[in-house]
């Protein structure tokens, strides 16, 4: 979602710094991007300070930057754009001012009572030029900068009025000051060498100046100026000191390397990943299995594929510890708030850590008294700190828009934690290092070039399926969203027991059905569900540990018992992809769609 950097330092060269910044933030998935940079020039003998803007529609990946004129400045903001209100526009893109640009800021999130405001604003004889609720932020911070002269104060004062989340990034020409302010959007502030700071949606957009960070949460503010970084607590109105947190992944891990697409990458890195995700402190995962034995209900909440995740883990935990686990996707969480209470465990499955509807039934549990835990792959992300236990996924940055390393992670985790509460951790780490070395030996070029074949002869179809039966249900499901996102092909996932009573229809001549198939007590029945299909027309591709006669075209996984799900869906990752590739669509950026969605 919205990409945001900025710069306040002793360089000369802050536009450019940013807008390199902003490439490192495509991954997020937006529709326009802008700058605005501050600048002292000579005007008849006297330093006339003012703000250069720049907007465009479209991508910055492929811009040379040489090619823009930028201005000499050292304090720079830039931003993509995910449009809520109002159309992919220039005049919409940001960074947007009030009058004669005293007053520039760029915006993450939502002013959810913009319009009210707008109101008041156009009865003083505010105009405007855009559909954004960003428009009427600046303008009303200009309304209180009017009155009192002081950026600071002016922000403060304008915080107070809007409601909604956001992460606000505010300059003037005025003053060679940067102010940048949280409400459930993430920002982090970088320190660079000599006074230099930067301020960030997302750490890779600085992680070439610095590694040392400091997290903003939410109801703060900083101020950065010539004096260095302050950083305020909004809510008590008093000055805060905050950490400064080392990073420990260095930049290649963001790269895409001898990679075409990040995408593919991230489906490669899984050689690995799964390896590192279960390699947990034993005792942190034994604390987390006690947690689950004596709360008093525990809820797995995620989003998209975070959310079929979490019903795998719920399937998981029945199938190796007999435990009922509530699953619910974080938008839906809050209707089921009632049945929580102190003694409850909310249980946040995340892979940025930052997912809005997440996040809110976070806070949702946590009004309600419930113990919190986060299961993320960012660290220092806003569920790791608002929650009492966390447990890292540790697959690295994941830049492609749709999760593959992440999702796997977390199933091997949530695998882990099943066991655990079984008692039998040991059991648990020996299947995952088996399936870890399984999906290595699997992962080779070989195989990747038996499902582009398959890629390039179902290419043109109209719709596809996707079925499984028990912890394969959820995986029909996320390969169904795979294949939506990047391929763009019509795909829909089911329970294989629920086609007959209805969506066979849906079956016709040729139609690919993609049965995902475990070596367990469900086999036979998954088997004849894809016979039922294939009766029907249905082009079968059989995704199992075995060879069967169903079977139109096979894609062989290891037989991993309960880790099935994990191997399972890899193949449907790399299918996707390759039918984005045959199709002419960016994998790593799918159309209508965001890295990391913070707004609800
Ligand atoms: C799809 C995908 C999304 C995310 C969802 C939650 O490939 O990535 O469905 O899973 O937006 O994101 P996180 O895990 O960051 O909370």
């Amino acid at each position: 979602m919205c990409g945001i950097i900025a710069y306040r330092g002793h360089k000369s060269n802050a536009a450019r710094m940013v807008l390199e910044g902003l490439k490192k933030l495509e991954y997020r998935g937006y529709d326009s991007w802008g700058v605005a940079a501050r600048t002292e020039e000579k005007k008849g003998g006297v330093e006339t300070p003012d703000i250069f803007i720049h907007k465009k529609i479209g991508k910055i990946g492929e811009l040379n930057l040489s090619e823009l004129s930028l201005p000499r400045s050292n304090l720079a903001m830039a931003h993509s754009r995910w449009a809520t209100h109002g159309g992919v526009t220039v005049k919409n893109a940001h960074p947007h001012a009030s009058l004669e640009k005293d007053i520039v800021i760029i915006h993450n999130g939502i002013v959810e009572n913009y319009l009210e405001l707008k109101k008041e604003l156009i009865k003083n004889r505010y105009e405007f030029v855009s559909e954004t609720d960003t428009e009427v932020a600046a303008h009303v911070i200009h309304s209180e900068y009017a009155k009192c002269g002081d950026l600071e104060k002016a922000v403060l004062n304008a915080l107070k009025k809007f409601t909604g989340r956001y992460a606000f990034l505010v300059m003037s020409k005025k003053h060679d000051m940067l102010i940048a302010a949280r409400r459930g959007s993430p920002l982090i502030v970088g320190k660079g060498e000599n006074g230099d700071y930067f301020v960030a949606s997302d750490i890779p957009a600085f992680r070439a100046h610095t590694d040392e960070v400091m997290y903003l949460d939410d109801e703060e503010m900083v101020v950065i100026d010539e004096s260095g970084a302050r950083f305020m607590d909004l809510k008590k109105n008093k000055e805060v000191t905050k950490r400064l947190v080392k990073i420990t992944w260095d930049t290649k891990e963001a790269e895409k390397g001898a990679f075409s697409h990040f995408m593919i990458k991230e489906i490669m890195d899984q050689k690995e990943t799964i390896h590192r995700a279960i390699n947990q402190d034993e005792k942190l995962i034994k604390k987390v299995a006690q947690a689950i034995d004596k709360a008093f209900g525990t809820y797995l909440v995620g989003c998209g594929t975070t959310g079929k995740v979490c019903m795998v883990g719920s399937y998981l935990f029945s199938r190796i510890a007999h435990k009922h686990i509530n699953v619910e996707f974080g938008s839906e969480f809050p209707n089921f708030r009632h049945f929580i209470r102190k003694g409850s465990l909310f249980v946040a499955v995340s892979q940025s850590g930052e997912t809005a509807d997440t996040l809110e039934a976070m806070e949702v549990a946590k009004e309600k008294g419930a113990k919190l835990m986060a299961l993320v792959n960012v660290e220092g992300s806003s569920m790791d700190r608002l929650a009492d236990i966390s447990i890292y996924q540790k697959a690295g940055p994941e830049k492609a828009v749709a999760s593959t390393k992440a999702t796997t992670a977390q199933m091997a985790i949530l695998t882990l934690i099943a066991y655990a509460c079984a008692g039998n951790i040991v059991e648990g780490k020996k299947l995952l290092l088996e399936t870890a070395s399984l999906i290595n030996d699997m992962l080779n070029p070989r195989y990747e070039d038996h499902i582009r074949t398959l890629a390039e002869k179902i290419k043109d179809v109209e719709s596809m399926y996707v079925i499984g039966r028990g912890m394969n249900y959820p995986m029909a499901l996320e390969g169904a969203i795979k294949l939506q996102e990047v391929s763009y092909i019509h795909a829909e996932g089911f329970a294989g027991g629920e086609l007959k009573h209805g969506p066979i229809a849906l079956i016709t001549k040729g139609t690919p059905c993609i049965a995902l198939v475990a070596n367990d007590e469900m086999k036979n029945e998954i088997l004849s569900n894809a016979i039922e299909v294939k009766a029907r027309g249905g082009f079968i591709i059989g995704v199992s540990p075995t060879n069967e006669e169903v079977f139109d075209y096979w894609i062989k996984v290891p037989d991993v018992g309960n880790a099935s799900p994990i191997v399972n869906i890899i193949p449907v990752q790399i299918l996707a992809y390759h039918l984005a590739l045959l199709r002419k669509n960016d994998p790593d950026m799918p159309r209508n769609l965001a890295k990391s969605v913070t707004v609800k």
